[in-house]
């Protein structure tokens, strides 16, 4: 998804401008640009390539190599931007920031206007010349003609006057040479967070663009504007209400957590960092004295928790299948019926919303646009929902109010790992919590307590066995499609893993539940199709040994990830994860499905990291 960044204060804007859009390269896009004020005007860069082309060029026009006229010069205010094509294909032309055609105003911009071929129309009729093809580009427009011949008109007046003919979602910050102490910065739907630094403000749309400078930021509203300075900053709603006192909060992550180390890409990073993300969500949460969990960031007490009669989990993609096994957990432990589903389908099915189910909604980001409306839509309709997610004061954090931190720490890649086995930890912790409330036993309780302590060094073990995982993945990787099959407590994790695959190495692959392959999949067997088979060690052990026998049967090669003992040569290869308490188990095998993956995608060549087409939070529709 597309970036912002701006700065205003003493330092040099652009290796700040810079740094901050690097930061912001993992979620993923396809140009970039800025614009800084130098000497009264507008000094604009863009590629249609990477950041990296970016800061070659800012340096090629510093050091007099650049001859274009344009380009950036040294200033101490101005705005960046990393474009995920919407409106208009990715090239230089279209990338931001977009300015007025008198070269006042310049704009960055990340969200969708949907009215703006009404917008563009009603400027080309008025006689102006649109260069790009984007939406941004009329508000650049708009704003300097609210602007022009009114000098007492603040540019704050200016962008909420524009903005109210605006409808769609947008994250802005806008930058105009009149007005050159200041930045203004409006939200609707997509994040925007201001960073206070000492005589210095800083904006992006993610803090890892700004932990590197400082850590107190503030999370501006949908709805709301601000204007920025060096010095002091403001913000009101853009309706005209005021907005409420604004104070810092101290962001939990901070430069080093964004640092590569000794690894080559961060979805490795992030996978070897499961077992301290795992041991930071247990920490403080286990009970061992009455066997049950503490999860202080749920409003309800012990009768309120007795009186939920459903729970369903919301999310998208790899946060609902961690969804589907929190479900699991639940009906497992708590025996309350509960399921999931992706929360794109939810919000735009008119769903019946019971006041006595708990909802959940699942979100690493915590800015997914399909969960948030999601939420919105429950919470007109009553339902109770609470937020499961990674980062503290995003959108959907707020919008619930209450819910489980899932303490995975900063998630670069745009690959989920560790958030994912956070939220299914997590999820393991409610469902204990609900069923030691309900009908679960002290004995049953103390069991899952101590599997749950266990699970950091388990899934240490299992990264410790990288290099044979590896070596099965490059025997593997070679294949066009794979199967991923799993029963009940396996089947989301089947889901999860084929969608790891695919979405790193673009070898196709679909999940199937065990007993389902018979009734079609079973066609598509054959010595090109490769099924890795997900066997913990429950009472299913016999019947999915007699799954792997019937794809083997047919000639389909066999990669078996299992706790349980199986038989000798029944598979073509065997992963072990530890035997763990059959609930958790499936915590576990997520593990090798994503080493899998990851090693497949590198022996493919694959920018792990960035995958095409996609990006790491989603905030558009
Ligand atoms: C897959 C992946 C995506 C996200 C999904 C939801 O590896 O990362 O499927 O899980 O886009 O994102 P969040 O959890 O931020 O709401």
């Amino acid at each position: 998804m597309c970036g912002i960044v701006g700065y205003v204060g003493k330092r040099d804007a652009i290796p700040v401008l810079v740094e901050g859009l690097h930061r912001l390269e993992y979620r993923g896009y396809d140009s970039a640009g800025l614009a800084v004020l130098h000497r009264g005007r507008l000094a604009v860069t863009k590629t249609s390539g990477r950041v990296q082309d970016l800061r070659d060029k800012v340096a090629a026009t510093a050091s007099g190599k650049a001859s274009s006229g344009k380009g950036s010069g040294k200033g101490s205010i101005g705005i960046g931007h990393t474009r995920w094509a919407t409106h208009g294909e990715p090239n230089e032309i279209n990338a931001h920031p977009h300015t007025d055609t008198a070269g006042r105003v310049a704009i960055v911009h990340n969200g969708i206007i949907e009215n703006a071929e009404q917008l563009r129309e009603q400027l080309t009729a008025s006689g102006v010349k649109l260069v790009s093809d984007t939406d941004t580009e009329a508000l650049a427009h708009l704003i300097a003609a609210e602007l022009t011949g009114d000098d007492s008109m603040s540019l704050e007046d200016a962008v909420v006057r524009v903005l109210g003919a605006v409808e769609g979602a947008y994250g802005l910050v806008v930058l105009d040479t009149k007005h050159p102490d200041q930045l203004v910065v409006a939200r609707n739907g997509s994040p925007i967070v201001l960073g206070v630094g000492e005589n210095e403000m800083f904006v992006a749309s993610d803090v890892s663009a700004l932990v590197r400078y400082t850590r107190q930021v503030i999370y501006l509203e949908d709805g709301e504007v601000a204007t920025i300075r060096a010095n002091d900053f403001h913000s009101t709603s853009l309706n005209g209400a005021a907005a409420g006192e604004k104070t810092p909060m101290l962001v939990d992550a901070d430069a080093l957590d964004y640092e590569l180390g000794e690894f080559s890409d961060y979805m490795s990073k992030e996978i070897h960092e499961q077992p301290d993300a795992l041991r930071r969500a247990l920490m403080g949460r286990l009970d061992e004295r009455f066997a049950t969990a503490r999860l202080g960031g749920i409003n309800l007490d012990a009768r309120q928790l007795r009186a939920i009669r459903q729970v369903k989990f919301l999310g998208c993609g790899s946060a609902y299948y961690a969804g589907q096994m929190g479900a699991h957990l639940v009906e497992e432990l708590a025996r309350i019926p509960a399921d999931a589903e992706p929360a794109s389908e939810f919000r735009y099915r008119s769903p019946v919303v019971d006041p006595d189910t708990l909802y959940v909604a699942v979100s690493q980001s915590g800015e997914t646009s399909d969960t948030l409306m999601a939420v919105q839509e429950l919470k007109r309709k009553g339902g109770q929902v609470i937020g499961a997610v990674n980062v503290v004061g995003s959108a959907i954090g707020r919008e619930c109010g209450h819910g489980i931190f899932l303490h995975a720490g900063p998630e670069v890649s745009v690959a989920s790992t560790k958030a994912l086995t956070n939220m299914a930890v997590n999820f393991a912790l409610l469902a204990l919590l609900l069923g030691r409330v309900r009908d679960l036993s002290a004995a049953h309780g103390e069991r899952i307590v101590e599997g749950l302590r266990n699970l950091p060094d388990q899934v240490g073990r299992i990264l410790a066995a990288e290099a044979e995982i590896a070596s099965v993945a490059a025997q593997f990787a070679g294949a066009e499609r794979m199967f991923f099959i799993g029963r009940v407590r396996g089947w989301p994790v089947a889901r999860e893993g084929a969608q790891k695959l695919k979405e790193i190495s673009y070898v196709h692959a679909e999940a199937y539940q065990a007993g389902e392959l018979k009734h079609g999949p079973l066609a598509l067997i054959s010595p090109e199709m490769p099924s890795v088979v997900l066997i913990p060690s429950d009472d299913l052990v016999a019947k999915n040994i007699s799954t792997i026998e019937q794809i083997k049967a047919r000639g389909g090669p066999v990669i078996a990830v299992t706790s349980a003992d199986l038989p000798e040569g029944l598979a073509d290869a065997v992963i072990s994860v530890p035997k763990a308490e059959p609930e958790l188990e499936p915590i576990l095998f997520n593990i090798p499905l994503q080493m899998l993956a990851y090693h497949a995608a590198a022996k493919l060549g694959r920018d792990i990291d960035k995958p095409r087409n996609l990006a790491k939070s989603v905030t558009v529709e």
